[in-house]
């Protein structure tokens, strides 16, 4: 199960990287040319919100299945960088990162002009993935190296 579960976080890490990239860029560009906010923002939007969700559900049971989660907390374990990144800096940036997405999303769907719209994606969105692309294990990362 384990393996599972690390497979398939890790999977939808790099699935959940290029459409929230692909999310935010539509959305720069719709607020640089004062476009309309179309259902197609609305559902670029959606699909990086839902894929954020899936990982933090994911990523929640890895935490308490992994042997590089919860079970590895120690005072040794803050000494050491890769560590201190697994157990406790990537899931609480993360947590962190997909709360500030949810907050955007929500904001941006009760926001009245398309204007406001963009300009809550764009900035939440933006927060969100400096904070992701902070705290993934790159150098650790199976699936690109
Ligand atoms: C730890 C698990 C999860 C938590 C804490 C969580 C939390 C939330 C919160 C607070 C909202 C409200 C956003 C708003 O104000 O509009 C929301 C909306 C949503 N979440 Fe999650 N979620 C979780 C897992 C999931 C999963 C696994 C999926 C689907 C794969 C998912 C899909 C959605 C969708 C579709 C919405 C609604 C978007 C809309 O309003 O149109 N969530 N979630
Ligand atoms: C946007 C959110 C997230 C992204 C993009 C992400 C991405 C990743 C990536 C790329 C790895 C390395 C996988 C590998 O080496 O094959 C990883 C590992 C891990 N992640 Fe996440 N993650 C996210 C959120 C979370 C959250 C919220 C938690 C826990 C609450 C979490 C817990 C873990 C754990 C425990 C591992 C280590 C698994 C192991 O090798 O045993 N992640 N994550």
């Amino acid at each position: 199960m384990y393996t599972g579960f690390k497979h398939l976080h890790s999977t939808i890490a790099l699935l959940l990287l290029i459409v929230f990239a692909l999310a935010l860029v539509f959305h720069i560009i719709g607020l640089l040319t004062s476009s309309q906010y179309s259902k197609g923002h609305r559902v670029a939007a959606l699909v990086g919100l839902i894929a954020s969700h899936l990982q933090l559900l994911v990523g929640l049971v890895l935490y308490f299945i992994s042997p590089l989660g919860v079970s590895n907390l120690s005072g040794d374990t803050m000494k050491d960088s890769l560590g201190r990144l697994y157990a406790l800096e990537h899931p609480l940036i993360n947590i962190i990162a997909i709360a500030l997405i949810t907050i955007g999303y929500s904001k941006a769907k009760k926001a009245t002009t398309d204007k406001q719209k963009f300009t809550k994606i764009v900035v939440f969105y933006s927060l969100g993935l400096i904070l992701i692309l902070s705290r993934i294990p790159w150098q650790t990362w199976a699936l690109i190296n």
